[in-house]
């Protein structure tokens, strides 16, 4: 358990106060959102649980659309509540929110900061199985690295260590587009903190989309770096990465095998990177 601050710990007190109520308003939520402390009773650096900041999940959110929306790893709502608060400003659009979170004092939290969503307190590698139906869209920080996995799970495709992918994988079997926070070193390309778009051609990102087939997509230009102080004791180098789970089988083969385009100073529109010559997605040689 972290040690806060004396103002972050009255500010987590408040914010522990104002969730004993039974009905928030949308400043209490957000007040929660950026000062209850998710290591106040936990140790989080053993569930990597360590939350979106608030700024950095409302330009996440940027990605997102309207539709069936599933939150893996959802903490205490911060990407689905961003992706709500956008959304709110779009007219005609529907959402429904399924938020899987396995810390039973999150999702409680949660279920606070979005009563509407559903929330269900489980393990992500549980939730293939669940006949939950499909999602349009799977969103997700999960946590990064290697850390530990309920024991024997994994998921459908991916066989290595990194929890990230694996909720990758599983997402791809739910939904039909992602976006995720990952860490930079697995997310296949190299944006934020440098203003150059530039592809990763070795490495474990590389690996896990030659092994799964998923292309791991750049975002519209989202510098991640900007926040990395606004984390609560991590500062991580992050990308928001964007994935067609639907489109792998429509792609002309060519493009997939294509060299990639001139490098743009960054990224315009998520469909108009080239993919590395060396990566065919279909997973046979280039
Ligand atoms: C990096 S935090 C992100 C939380 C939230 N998505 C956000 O953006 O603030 C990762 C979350 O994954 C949860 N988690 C860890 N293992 C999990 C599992 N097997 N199934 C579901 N959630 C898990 C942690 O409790 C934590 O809340």
């Amino acid at each position: 358990m972290a040690k806060l601050t004396e103002p972050q710990a009255k500010a987590h007190q408040q914010a522990c106060d104002l969730l004993a109520k039974d009905v928030l308003t949308e400043d209490e939520k957000i007040f929660v959102l950026q000062n209850w402390q998710e290591s106040a009773s936990h140790i989080n650096t053993v569930a990597g649980a360590f939350f979106t900041p608030f700024d950095l999940a409302r330009d996440f959110a940027i990605e997102t659309f309207a539709g069936r929306v599933i939150d893996l790893c959802a903490g205490i709502g911060m990407l689905s509540f961003a992706v709500k608060s956008k959304l709110a400003w779009e007219s005609g659009s529907r959402l429904e929110l399924t938020c899987v979170e396995i810390n039973p004092d999150y999702v409680a939290a949660g279920r606070k900061i979005l009563p509407e969503a559903n929330w269900i307190q489980a393990s992500v590698f549980d939730v293939i199985d669940m006949g939950l139906g499909s999602f349009d869209l799977a969103i997700s920080n999960p946590p990064f690295g290697r850390i530990s996995r309920p024991e024997g799970k994994r998921a459908p495709r991916y066989t290595g260590a990194d929890f990230e992918f694996h909720v990758i994988d599983i997402a791809a079997h739910l939904a039909s587009y992602g976006v995720f926070l990952l860490p930079q070193m697995s997310s296949g390309f190299r944006y934020s903190g440098s203003q150059e778009y530039r592809r990763d051609t070795s490495g474990k990102a590389f690996d896990f989309q030659q092994q799964t087939g998923i292309y791991l997509g750049p975002n519209c230009g989202i510098d991640t770096a900007l926040y990395r102080d606004a984390w609560r004791g991590v500062s991580p180098v992050c990308e928001i990465v964007c994935c067609e789970f639907d489109t792998q089988e429509t792609i002309e083969p060519e493009i997939l095998i294509a060299p990639p385009a001139p490098v743009p100073a960054a990224p315009a529109t998520r469909r108009s990177i080239g993919v590395p010559a060396q990566l065919n997605l279909f997973g046979s040689a280039a």
